[in-house]
C-alpha cells in the first residue's frame, strides 16, 4: 500500500482504529503522530475488544512495526500498562515497537495542571478535556520546558525532573492544589521505565530507512480535524495537530514520501465534551444515533453527543487535509431512521456560509440548513459489497460523496473487520 495518513475528519471518534486495523495487513509500518492517552481507538477481532491508547492499533497484527513519533505526549505509566495488558492477551511485542525519544513526556501534574484549568474556568469556558494533562504537557513542549521520553534513560533524569517540578508546584499552589512530591513522580516514572525503556530509541533514521526501503508506512491519526489546535473550533480543542499536516511534523517524515491523505468520516457527526456543534440532536433521534451506535467515549465513557452529517464540516476537513479518498463509517446506525438530514450550509445573522467560520462566537451562532432524504429502514450489516445495499442507502452515499467532492474508498457497515467494503 502507498504511503498513507489516516486523519478523522470530524470531531474525533470516527471510528479510525478499525480502518487502521483494517489496512494494517498492507503495511510495513504504522507510526502515531500525535495526541496522547486521551485518544481511545477501539478494534474488535471476533468476539475480543480492545481499546488502545497510545499503542498504534498496528501492534495487534503480527510483525507489524509501530512507532510512536515525536509529535505524541506520552504518560510512560500508561504507555506501561497498555504493553503490560497486550502481553497479558498473549500480543506477541518482541521489537515491533519504537518510541520515539523526542516525544515528550506527560506526568502526573500535568494531569492535576489540566484539572485545575478545567475547575477555574467559567461553565461555558470549560473545554470538556479528558483531564489526561494533554494540553499542559503540549504547553511545556511549546514552552520550552518539557522532559523528552530520551530524557528518561539519562542518568540526569531524577535532577531534571526535580529542578521542573520546583516551578510546577509553585503554579499548583497557586491555583489551589497540592504540590506533588517529586521522589514519588521520579519513583513512577523508574518503574514505567523498566518497561518502556527497552523500545525508546531514534525513529528518524528508523523510519527514513524504511521509507528508503520502499515499505509501506501508515500514519495513525488521533482525535480529528476539528480537534486540532490550528484548523479546529478552537479554543474547543486537543493540543496537537490532528490534521494530515502533523503526519510530518510528528515523526521526521518529509511530505513528499507521503502518497495518499485517507479520511475517516461517520455517517453522521459526534462530538465529545463542550464546544459548539450545529447539527447537534438533542432529541429522540440524537438518542437513537447514540444507542445504535454505542456512542460513549473509549477513554472517559463520556456519552458522546450525536447529530446529522455535516457536508460543511466535511469539505473543510478535506480542504485542510487535501483527502484523496474517504472511509466512510457506521452507516448501520441509520439502518431505522425514515428519513436523514444532511446539514449542506449554515445560516449566521442572515448570511449563508458554506465553509466553517474561524471565529468561534460566529460557530457557536450557526444553525444548519438541511436537506433531507429518505431512509432504508433495511439492516445493512450483513451486506457484502456496495452493489448490496438499499437503494436508499446507496443514493445516501453517493450524496454526501457528490457534497464533499471527495470519492469513497471504504464503507462500514458494522463494528467487525468483515463488514467493511472496499471500494477502491
Ligand atoms: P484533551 O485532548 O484531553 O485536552 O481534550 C480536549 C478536547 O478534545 C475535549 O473536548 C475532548 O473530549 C476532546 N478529545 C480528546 N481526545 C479525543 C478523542 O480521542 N476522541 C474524541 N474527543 C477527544
Amino acid at each position: 500500500m502507498a504511503n498513507t495518513v489516516l486523519v478523522g475528519a470530524q470531531w474525533g471518534d470516527e471510528g479510525k482504529g478499525k480502518i487502521i486495523d483494517v489496512l494494517a495487513p498492507e503495511v510495513d509500518v504504522v507510526v502515531r503522530f500525535q495526541g496522547g492517552n486521551n485518544a481511545g481507538h477501539t478494534v474488535k477481532v471476533g468476539d475480543k475488544k480492545y481499546v488502545l491508547h497510545l499503542l498504534p492499533s498496528g501492534m495487534l497484527h503480527e510483525g507489524k512495526q509501530c512507532v510512536i513519533g515525536n509529535g505524541v505526549v506520552v504518560d510512560p505509566a500508561a504507555l506501561a500498562g497498555e504493553i503490560n495488558e497486550l502481553r497479558e492477551r498473549g500480543i506477541e511485542i518482541g521489537d515491533r515497537l519504537l518510541i520515539s525519544d523526542r516525544a515528550h513526556i506527560v506526568f502526573p501534574y500535568h494531569g492535576a495542571l489540566d484539572a485545575c484549568r478545567e475547575a477555574a474556568c467559567r461553565e461555558d469556558k470549560k473545554i470538556g478535556t479528558t483531564k489526561r494533562g494533554i494540553g499542559p504537557a503540549y504547553g511545556d513542549k511549546m514552552s520550552r520546558v518539557g522532559l523528552r521520553m530520551g530524557d528518561l534513560l539519562d542518568p540526569e533524569f531524577p535532577q531534571l525532573l526535580t529542578e521542573r517540578m520546583g516551578e510546577v508546584n509553585r503554579v499548583l499552589e497557586a491555583m489551589g492544589a497540592e504540590p506533588l512530591d517529586a521522589a514519588k513522580l521520579i519513583t513512577g516514572a523508574c518503574e514505567a521505565t523498566r518497561v518502556i525503556g527497552p523500545f525508546i530509541g531514534d525513529s528518524i533514521p528508523f523510519l527514513d530507512a524504511a521509507v528508503r526501503d520502499g515499505k509501506s508506512i501508515l500514519f495513525e491519526g488521533a482525535q480529528g480535524t476539528m480537534l486540532d489546535i490550528d484548523f479546529g473550533s478552537y479554543p474547543f480543542v486537543t493540543s496537537s495537530n490532528s490534521t494530515a499536516g502533523g503526519a510530518c511534523t510528528g515523526t521526521g517524515v518529509p511530505p513528499n514520501k507521503i502518497d495518499r491523505v485517507l479520511g475517516v468520516i461517520k455517517t453522521y457527526t459526534t462530538r465529545v465534551g463542550e464546544g459548539p456543534f450545529p447539527t447537534e440532536l438533542t432529541d429522540e433521534v440524537g438518542e437513537l444515533l447514540a444507542r445504535e451506535g454505542n456512542e460513549f467515549g473509549a477513554t472517559t465513557g463520556r456519552p458522546r453527543r450525536c447529530g446529522w452529517f455535516d457536508a460543511v464540516l466535511a469539505r473543510y476537513s478535506a480542504m485542510v487535509n487535501g483527502f484523496d479518498v474517504w472511509a466512510m463509517t457506521k452507516l448501520d446506525v441509520l439502518d431505522k431512521l425514515e428519513t436523514i438530514k444532511i446539514c449542506v450550509a449554515y445560516e449566521c445573522d442572515g448570511e449563508r456560509y458554506d465553509t466553517m467560520p474561524g471565529n468561534i462566537r460566529t460557530l457557536q451562532r450557526c444553525t444548519p440548513v438541511y436537506e433531507e432524504m429518505p431512509g432504508w429502514q433495511t439492516p445493512t450489516c450483513d451486506c457484502a459489497s456496495f452493489e448490496d445495499l438499499p437503494q436508499a442507502a446507496k443514493n445516501y452515499v453517493k450524496r454526501l460523496v457528490e457534497l464533499t467532492g471527495v470519492k469513497l474508498g471504504i464503507l462500514s457497515v458494522g463494528a467487525q473487520r468483515k463488514s467493511t467494503l472496499r471500494i477502491e
